[in-house]
């Protein structure tokens, strides 16, 4: 690691970085260098990894590429956040990661995965989720939502309880889906009608509009893990014989008027991501292909990243789980595509983060559980791969690596 001390005067600082003196931000010196603006000097160095450079999208420049994956957490009372998501998400916010992606949170009361999952359809909610945007920002950190549908998998109770399915008076709903076809120990959903699916898309649109004036940076899409969007992809879920069901244009066809809508609704400058299982592992259902062709068509719609995750459509589908075994599909899809993807799926390591990052597997990589068991994850990880990077300042006593 190559270091340099310059000790500027304020304006030199602010010239040379945009940042003010005592700001603590990071970025690069395009080509070679990265700097970080520590409280009294500017620090410049030779950047070592891949994983800890800067990533632009639209307008928002994300600080590093190990991002938190989204996580939810059971914990919202009538759809609002509370003291838990303060703390969980601000503890992460602390942590480093370049963006720290709010779990599925949804767009409906009905578009709820349990009954304790939060949403964002009304003003209170937004109020609920302020303070743990504003808490992210006090950090530099980027903070993002998923906006969600759970379609046939809602109306749950917590993992923890006894039971799945949440009763009318634990607070449940009778689950819409494409086709009246229950995900295996679910309840038999209710079939859109091609009103209630377009009054669907308009909801998004209007979680879209809350979720910035909340503050998020980013917004994702919730189109994988057998949701609604994905249900509507996979022919296994989706026998619509109208417009949204049979043919691939059709079966997307929701998916996309969402995008479209949500699009719309956004300031040009916030960026906009689409989580995606690329496949069912299941035969005659959804697959990579498909997703190539989608990963296509959204990003002629606006959509910034697609977010690479597999699976959960099909119960009992045989999924190969191993070390990055979802990351060969964020690859292809880049590729195929030049649409920036971001991988996840059992990346752990701060090495393995490295190499999907530098050998241009991806963008960005997503950690979930690594996150949970260390929320300080990528404090951790910019150490291991000889970084200095910014660390609030109530941590610095724990750095083991010195500038
Ligand atoms: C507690 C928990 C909650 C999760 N909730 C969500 C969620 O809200 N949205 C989502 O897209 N994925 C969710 N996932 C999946 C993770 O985001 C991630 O894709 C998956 O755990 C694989 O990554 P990992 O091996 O780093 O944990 C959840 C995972 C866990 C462990």
């Amino acid at each position: 690691m190559v270091l340099w001390f310059l000790g500027f005067g304020d304006f030199g600082l602010r010239k040379a970085t945009g940042c003010a003196r005592g700001a603590r931000c990071s970025g690069d010196v395009p080509g070679t260098a990265h700097y970080i603006v520590l409280s009294n000097a500017l620090v410049v160095r030779t950047v070592v990894s891949q994983l800890f450079r800067s990533l632009q999208l639209r307008d928002v420049e994300f600080a590093n590429r190990t991002w938190v994956s989204p996580m939810c957490q059971y914990s919202a009372v009538d759809g609002l956040v509370g003291a838990w998501h303060l703390v969980h998400l601000g503890v992460l916010a602390t942590g480093g990661a370049g963006l720290v992606m709010a779990e599925a949170t949804g767009v409906l009361p009905e578009g709820r995965i349990s009954v304790n999952c939060p949403g964002i359809w009304s003003e209170a909610q937004v109020a609920a989720w302020r303070p743990v945007v504003d808490f992210a920002h006090s950090q530099g950190t980027k903070i993002g939502i998923q906006l969600a549908h759970a379609g046939r998998k809602g109306s749950t109770l917590s993992p923890w309880a006894d039971h799945l399915m949440a009763s009318e008076e634990e607070g449940g709903w009778t689950a819409v889906a494409p086709s009246a076809l229950a995900f295996e120990g679910y309840d038999v959903p209710h079939a859109l009608s091609s009103a209630e699916i377009n009054a669907t898309v308009q909801a998004f649109a209007a979680a879209a509009t809350r979720a910035t004036s909340a503050g998020f940076d980013v917004i994702e899409l919730h189109a994988a893990h057998g949701y609604l969007a994905h249900q509507f992809l996979s022919p296994l879920s989706n026998r619509r014989s109208d417009q949204y069901g049979g043919s691939f244009e059709n079966r997307v066809r929701f998916l996309c008027e969402v995008v479209e809508a949500v699009r719309a609704v956004l300031d040009s400058g916030v960026p906009l991501f689409v989580r995606i299982s690329a496949t069912d592992y299941t035969e005659g259902g959804w697959d990579l292909g498909q997703s190539v062709r989608l990963a296509k068509q959204l990003k002629v719609l606006g959509v910034d990243l697609v977010d690479v995750s597999s699976g959960g459509n099909v119960a009992g589908a045989r999924i190969p789980v191993g070390p990055g075994y979802q990351v060969h599909f964020a690859e292809t899809i880049r590729s195929e595509t030049e649409l920036a993807t971001s991988a996840v799926g059992l990346i752990t390591e701060p090495e393995q983060a490295e190499e999907i990052v530098a050998s241009g597997r991806a963008d960005a990589v997503m950690l979930a559980r690594a996150n949970l068991r260390n929320p300080r994850w990528s404090l951790m990880a910019a150490e291991r791969l000889g970084e200095f990077i910014v660390w609030p300042r109530q941590l610095e006593r724990a750095r083991t690596l010195r500038a």
